[in-house]
């Protein structure tokens, strides 16, 4: 599967000793962008994290105790068939290599680790997993959107709702939400559904998850915009493990051009699931100066776990409230460009959710709708279809759009460096599973 543009790239290191987790951090640190090292201790928990996780690389050390290399390799590729490892060896252990990659490895580097090697050898892989498979049609693969915020009550769910809706609409093209609020969910009320199937109906059976078996749990909404809803608050525990969000979303944008994400609070491990495989992550907020504090939390976290910065969209919702902080004021704050305002208008906003149709449905014409269709309009220029073909329907409708406007079909947007550059290179390590 093609490594998606913002995508987390996910590292599994398996290795009895700290130490080389150290290493491989402080060389990946700053010269690979965008990554996560998940770091075991042990043989049997590499096996069992290596499915859990579906990592787009695996580093074994040969320092794991009674583990014979060749047959952990070959488990590991079994487990995860088409994933490159690597194994880290002793310059002098040369036979043991060649078994290794006898058994599958894609090679070996030596030790000590050379930041060269490591870093190229990667980088390869990576490269590898970009280039179109001459074979094979590149499958089309849905594009996810995020929709997320510091604190409560911004307007997430408002601008996520008119989004899906809005995108179903101007792209053509399929659309499903996902209601990923567990604590406080509000897709249902939102866009009037009723419906007993959930997110929940699909845990259980998460296994044999198939395009079948998820539209069967999706609510469908008059826009054709399909919803996996939550359950009430306290049926599911709060977070949903990692790997079985990257399975729904999997699913998901296999079977849809579009994956839009409501996120709800706490940012905890369920919260960065959606996150890493998100292709935009659009953070919205209110001219208010007491959120700004919380916003700039929130963006020195997504740094320090490795979101680059072209990832995030800051929208300021509610834009042209009187007396709210102007953008210009927000991005001096914040040192991050503003990608998109939307005006405020409470009593059409209050309306749609009164009567759980979106605004950018009932009025059309109102400046807020206005401002919904225009970032519709942003996102379908700046995330273009990840197939072939569409991309080359996609650069024709986009020309044609231009040659009519005589202009960009949507206003630039353009992320300022920032200050604080060290933040962005940034990655993380996950904690010794064992
Ligand atoms: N552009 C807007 N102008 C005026 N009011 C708005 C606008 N967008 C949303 N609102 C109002 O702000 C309130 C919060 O909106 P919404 O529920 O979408 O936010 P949220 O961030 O999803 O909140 P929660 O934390 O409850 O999930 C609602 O009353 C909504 O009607
Ligand atoms: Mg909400």
């Amino acid at each position: 599967m093609p490594l998606m543009e913002y995508e987390t790239i996910r590292i599994l290191l398996i290795s009895a000793h700290e130490s080389m987790r150290d290493q491989v951090q402080s060389i990946l640190q700053g010269r690979l962008a965008n990554h996560r090292i998940y770091w075991v201790s042990q043989s049997d928990l590499g096996l069992r994290r290596t499915e859990e996780l579906m990592p787009h690389l695996i580093l074994v050390n040969t320092d794991l105790p009674a583990t014979p290399m060749s047959y952990f390799v070959r488990e590991l590729g079994s487990r995860a068939p088409g994933v490159p490892i690597f194994v880290l060896i002793e310059p002098d252990a040369l036979s043991e290599a060649s078994q290794a990659v006898l058994a599958g490895a894609r090679g070996f580097i030596t030790k000590p680790l050379r930041p060269d090697d490591l870093v190229s050898s990667i980088q390869e892989v990576l490269r590898q997993r970009q280039a179109p498979q001459e074979d094979k049609p590149a499958q089309p693969m849905g594009r996810v959107i995020v929709f997320c915020a510091p604190k409560g009550g911004t307007g997430r769910t408002t601008l996520a709702v008119n989004t899906a809706v809005g995108l179903a609409q101007k792209a053509g093209e399929s659309v499903v939400m996902i209601d990923a609020d567990l604590a406080a969910p509000a897709l249902d009320v939102a866009l009037n559904l009723q419906s007993a199937r959930t997110i929940a109906n699909l845990l259980p059976r998460l296994s044999r998850l198939d395009e079948e078996l998820v539209r069967g749990v999706l609510a469908r909404h008059a826009s054709g915009v399909q919803v996996l809803l939550a359950p009430p608050p306290g049926v599911l525990p709060q977070s949903i493990p990692l790997p079985q969000v990257q399975q729904i979303v999997a699913t998901l944008r296999r079977t849809f051009a579009w994956v839009i994400v409501d996120l709800g609070l706490p940012m905890n491990e369920t919260a960065y699931a959606f996150l890493d495989a998100a292709d935009r992550i659009v953070l919205s907020i209110l001219p208010e100066m007491v959120g700004l504090r919380n916003t700039r939390l929130m963006l020195g976290q997504l740094y320090e776990r490795g979101y680059p910065e072209g990832k995030i969209w800051l929208v300021v919702n509610r834009a042209t409230l009187a007396g709210g902080v102007k953008p210009k004021d927000i991005e001096g704050h914040l040192d991050i460009s503003v990608a998109f305002t939307i005006p405020d208008d409470q009593p059409l906003a209050t309306h749609a959710i009164n009567r759980g149709v979106p605004a950018i449905l009932s009025h059309r014409r109102s400046a807020l709708a206005r401002g919904y269709r225009q970032f519709v309009q942003k996102i379908i220029a700046e995330l273009p279809p990840t197939d072939q073909e569409g991309r080359l329907r996609h650069a024709a409708r986009a020309s044609l759009v231009e040659r009519l406007l005589g202009k960009q079909p949507v206003r630039q947007w353009r992320a300022r460096p920032k200050k604080a550059d060290g933040l962005r290179a940034a990655s993380t390590v996950e904690g010794n599973d064992g």
